[in-house]
């Protein structure tokens, strides 16, 4: 996630909107889909229930008034009768409907697979419908069944041979597996099938939209967002980072940052604002401070240098460049050490006083010999102070001449 963390903000940002709201919209037209896909399955079998109840209902009612009229028409029979009616029912619907029976007496009943397992299924225990989903051939296909139970009317035709009116029995022989059922007995079941992948074909359009639909509402909130979240959050940072790489390049602490509001955003301007200002005004003091301590050692009669804990020379003056031999611009970053000729044991002194905070010379005045970078010597008193500034101990020598150079007063 280090290449995460490099991104700029507004990048992140925008990542992280953009995978949040693509999760959000996925899972929702996913979400739709399957909703959809399960309302139209829940369609189909109420339409195939309701087919097969009214299949059902004929046949009884059929069965229930009929004795041997289909003697003369063969078409008055309860099962001819229901399957012209269910025939016309579905006509120009995608439902197929059938009434099987795994003790057939007309081989257009007879079972196929599926159907034989669930009426085998029927057949051990009294169970309602069943349905299911299958896939045929890669084909989709919803498969509806509702068992059909011998009530007395039934056995009328499906009982035994010798009940049996004379147009059954010239048909089916007596050892014909369609006789001897019993009161309550499985006959067979009324199955439906339709097809699924018409009706999915719908859901299919209607997802398109969805997704056409969701895809511009989304896309509306993201830019929303990000218009707003980049007004109010972005742009003021973005700006802060800014100013403050600025100040840091040109070492200038006179830009400020405009205040958009009251909230944490324009707190942290504000606060910068103040910071900014007080620098400028320490900066202020501190030039002007120096530039008044460098023309107050100017006006000394010695030579007065400031160096560092390290024997850096920071500041000297005039009587100081004279007494070193060297100009300014080559006496400054030199050490001091190095033109005392005992300049070891000076830097054990400032050692000493760095680890006590007392003692090693600082504070007295004590007689050395100076070599200028000619190799001249001259014989001076050296007082020594200290100061702190920014945590640094910073060292100030006055080198009193012990004789007065020629042409000079003392
Ligand atoms: C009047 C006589 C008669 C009555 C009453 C009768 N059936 Fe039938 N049933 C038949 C005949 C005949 C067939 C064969 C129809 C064909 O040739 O398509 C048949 C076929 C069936 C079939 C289709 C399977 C097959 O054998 O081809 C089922 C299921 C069925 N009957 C159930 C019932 C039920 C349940 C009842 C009572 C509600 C009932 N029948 C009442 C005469 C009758």
């Amino acid at each position: 996630m280090v290449w995460f963390n490099n991104l700029k903000l507004t990048t992140k940002f925008n990542i992280i909107i953009a995978v949040v709201l693509l999760a959000l919209f996925v899972s929702a037209a996913l979400f739709n889909y399957h909703r959809q896909q399960s309302l139209i399955i829940k369609g189909a079998v109420d339409n195939a229930r309701i087919i097969a109840q009214q299949i059902i209902e004929t046949r009884d009612y059929m069965s229930s008034v009929i004795h041997d009229e289909p003697e003369r028409n063969y078409a008055l029979v309860p099962q001819v009768v229901a399957t012209q009616v269910a025939r016309r029912i579905t006509r120009g619907s995608p439902f197929y409907v059938r009434q099987v029976s795994l003790r057939y007496r007309n081989p257009e009943n007879r079972p196929d697979n599926y159907e034989t397992v669930q009426l085998e299924k029927f057949a051990k225990k009294s169970v309602g419908e069943e349905f299911r989903v299958v896939s045929i051939a890669g084909r989709q296909e919803l498969r509806y069944l509702l068992p059909m139970v011998a009530e007395k009317s039934c056995l009328e035709c499906h009982g035994t041979f010798a009940a049996a009116p004379l147009f059954v029995q010239r048909r089916f022989p007596p050892s014909h597996y369609s006789y001897n059922y019993k009161l309550g007995e499985v006959i067979g079941a009324v199955s439906v099938s339709v097809p699924m992948a018409k009706l999915y074909q719908e859901i299919g359009l209607n997802l398109k939209i969805d997704l056409l639909y969701r895809g511009v509402m989304f896309l509306t909130v993201i830019i929303i967002l990000s218009i707003l979240i980049h007004r109010t959050i972005l742009n003021p940072v973005t700006a802060i980072a800014e100013t403050m790489t600025e100040v840091a390049k040109t070492g200038s602490f006179a830009r400020r940052i405009p205040r958009t509001g009251d909230d944490e955003i324009g707190q942290l301007s504000s606060v910068f604002n103040d910071m900014m200002e007080e620098l400028q005004r320490k900066t202020l003091q501190r030039l002007e401070s120096e530039d008044r301590y460098r023309n107050f050692i100017e006006m000394a009669q010695s030579p007065v240098i400031t160096f560092l804990e390290d024997g850096k020379i920071v500041i000297a003056n005039q009587r100081a460049e004279k007494l070193f031999g060297l100009a300014r611009d080559e006496l400054l970053g030199e050490t001091i050490f190095s033109f005392l000729d005992d300049g070891a044991a000076v830097q054990h002194g400032i050692a000493i006083y760095l680890r006590d905070g007392k003692g090693g010379g600082v504070g007295a005045t004590t007689r050395h010999r100076v070599r200028d970078v000619g190799g001249k010597m001259t014989e001076v008193d050296l007082a020594l102070s200290a100061s702190k500034a920014d945590h640094q101990a910073m060292f100030t020598a006055i080198l009193r001449l012990t004789t007065p150079p020629q042409g000079e007063s003392s």
